[in-house]
């Protein structure tokens, strides 16, 4: 394990047991740092109409928002098996920070870790001119 990032990961892992995921059964953490060194947790949460659902990973980031905090470095996910964000919360993450490190665990193996840039998971990323 990367052991500059060892508790960003514990943090994802212990907050993926509140997931509210019924119809999937994928519960996933995620653990978001800021620049400042704060961090923020989420966990995907599901819904009965499916295309509601919250992935963790974006629920992290909008409490960071929430609390004027934007200055995104890096997210730590969990899951078993690992699951590397999908491509909303890619394209989310990269709005504000296209070089936010992304780590992805195996909840069940804490050792086994990937760690990505944004950038290098969405090439070609949109960017609105503002
Ligand atoms: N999910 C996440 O929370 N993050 C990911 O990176 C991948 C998928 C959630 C969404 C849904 O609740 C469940 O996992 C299955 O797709």
């Amino acid at each position: 394990m990367d052991t500059k990032y060892k508790q960003l990961i514990q943090q994802a892992i212990e907050i993926r047991s509140r997931a509210y995921a019924p119809y999937s059964q994928f519960q996933v953490g995620a653990a978001l740092l800021t620049a400042d060194g704060q961090t923020f947790c989420g966990c995907n949460v599901e819904n009965g109409v499916l295309g509601l659902s919250l992935c963790a990973e974006r629920v992290a980031m909008t409490r960071a928002i929430t609390d004027g905090v934007r200055d995104f470095s890096a997210i730590a996910i969990a899951a078993n098996p690992a699951a590397t964000p999908c491509g909303s919360c890619r394209q989310f993450m990269i709005e504000f920070n296209p070089e936010i490190t992304v780590i992805v665990v195996d909840a069940d193996n804490c050792e086994s870790v990937k760690v990505f840039q944004a950038a290098e998971l969405l090439p070609d990323f949109f960017r609105l001119q503002k």
